[in-house]
């Protein structure tokens, strides 16, 4: 199937989640109907992807700026450009390497706490995430690195009518660092996680602000707790909630070369980064752009709530 959204070329790469679209050279000024045709592809497949783009920065920004307000972190890689504060550059390997005074892998081991951690939407446990992260490759290793999106939206829409119900009225607390087990003694990964606490009581179902549709708002990386329910009752329902939002039928993986692109809506998907670039000896060197997003509301049109380290719109 493709959808034709002259002078775009739209191909659904999933059932339910993912297109690519070619026919657009984004270097150059990108008309009006195109970026139209690009936020209805986007608002639709939640995800869409570009290949063999000639982006610099400069043209990464303004690419973005299209499509909405690009938010200025405070706290970016080493890696990433002075000049352009709105660019995040991330280079793993020279990044995380002894970071926090140990081995990446052990940290990642620290982190785990449920084999579906590494899910999440881009600083989820803000009040207001990114609308959007748009994503180039530059340095890709020759296989590996993967990324894998799921939409929250079908898996919302694939629970049976009386868990939807049920789920409609919940909410949850979405932190920074859940589930990190600390060293014995002095932990600079511990005393990062005080510094920069960070956590939102967001509604378990979110109302998606474009589409008005209903989204299963959970990840494995920053929900700590359903509230208003007792420990092991929130663990059984979000190990049951987790396992949804990422069935693979609502899932799309992107193989990246240099010069692609994925443009993603961070308010009805979750996103896997790659665990096996470890596997190939190999740079892989991307650069984001995030759009600043709305605070969230539930289905009963309450908002999310900051309960730490976090206030809507700054960054
Ligand atoms: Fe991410």
């Amino acid at each position: 199937m493709t959808d034709q959204v002259a002078p775009l070329d739209v191909r659904p790469a999933a059932g339910h989640i993912g297109a690519e679209i070619s026919g657009v050279d984004l270097a150059r000024e990108v008309p009006d109907e195109v970026v139209a045709a690009i936020r209805a592809a986007l608002l639709r497949w939640k995800v869409v992807f570009f290949r063999g783009q000639q982006w610099d920065h400069a043209a990464h920004l303004a690419f973005a700026r299209r499509f909405g307000e690009p938010v200025r972190p405070a706290s970016r890689g080493s890696a990433s450009p002075r000049d352009v504060p709105e660019i995040e550059t991330t280079a793993d390997r020279l990044e995380l390497g002894g970071r926090y005074g140990m081995e990446h892998e052990e940290w990642l081991r620290r982190r785990r706490h449920t084999l579906l951690r590494g899910w999440h939407c881009d600083h989820g446990a803000r009040v207001d995430p990114p609308a959007a992260t748009i994503l180039r490759a530059e340095t890709v290793p020759p296989y590996g690195g993967d990324t894998t999106w799921s939409n929250l939206a079908a898996a919302y829409a694939g629970l049976s009518a009386p868990v939807r119900a049920f789920v409609d009225g919940l909410r949850a607390e979405h932190r920074l660092g859940v589930g990190y087990q600390p060293r014995p003694g002095d932990d600079a990964y511990v005393r990062h996680l005080l510094d920069r606490q960070t956590a939102t009581d967001h509604p378990l179902v979110r109302v998606h602000p474009e589409t008005g549709e209903r989204v299963l708002f959970v990840n494995g990386y920053y929900v700590e707790q359903i509230l208003g329910v007792s420990r092991p009752e929130s663990r059984a329902l979000l190990d049951m909630l987790l396992e949804q939002a990422v069935r693979p039928e609502y899932t799309v993986r992107f193989r990246w070369e240099p010069g692609s692109v994925a443009f993603w809506d961070n308010r009805a998907t979750v996103h896997l980064a790659p665990a096996d670039t470890d596997r190939v000896d190999h740079p892989r060197v991307m650069h984001r752009v995030m759009l600043a997003g709305d605070v969230p509301v539930g289905v009963d049109g309450r908002p999310s709530v900051p309960l730490a380290g976090c206030a809507p719109g700054q960054w």
